[in-house]
């Protein structure tokens, strides 16, 4: 994915970035799409969701309890309007047989399921309708 034009940004009214999580850091597209957004001399309000496996647990869905999202709001040096973490689906089936063993052993370490049979959608519908609302909220007050 290329990144936006700054200007494009420059000129939207709320910005929304919805990042997944591989092998402990955001995809790289993440980063750079950041970098583009930082430049901005009066960046537009940001609404920032990460998804990623820790935020299973409930303690890890905000910006101070996921260590993911307080690592990309602290190297970007980011003040997002809106933060969250999701949890999204453990399909084991759909990964190669690498990605499986080493999701299983990540797995193994924060207590989740290691059957290589398991297929959970950890995803809070709800938690994503409020994020979905506030960034209307936002929308509306900007
Ligand atoms: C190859 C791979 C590596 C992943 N690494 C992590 C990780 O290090 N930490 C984590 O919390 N979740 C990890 N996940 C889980 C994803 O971030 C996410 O919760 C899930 O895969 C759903 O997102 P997707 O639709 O982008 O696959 C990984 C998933 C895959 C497929």
């Amino acid at each position: 994915m290329t990144p936006p034009a700054a200007a494009d940004l420059a000129a939207a009214s709320v910005i929304v970035l919805v990042a997944a999580v591989r092998y402990g850091r955001h995809l790289p597209e993440a980063d750079r799409f950041l970098a583009v957004y930082r430049s901005l001399a009066s960046p537009p309000p940001l609404a920032l969701a990460s998804v990623n496996l820790t935020a299973r647990k409930p303690a890890k869905t905000t910006a101070t309890g996921n260590s993911y999202l307080r690592k990309l709001i602290a190297r970007h040096r980011l003040a997002p309007a809106l933060t969250v973490a999701f949890a999204g689906r453990l399909d084991y089936r759909l990964y190669g047989w690498l990605d499986r063993q080493i999701i299983r052993f990540i797995m193994l370490l924060t207590r989740g399921p290691t059957d290589p049979d398991t297929n959970v959608e950890y995803t809070s519908w709800p938690a994503v309708d409020e994020f979905a609302a506030r960034i209307a909220d936002l929308q509306r007050h900007n």
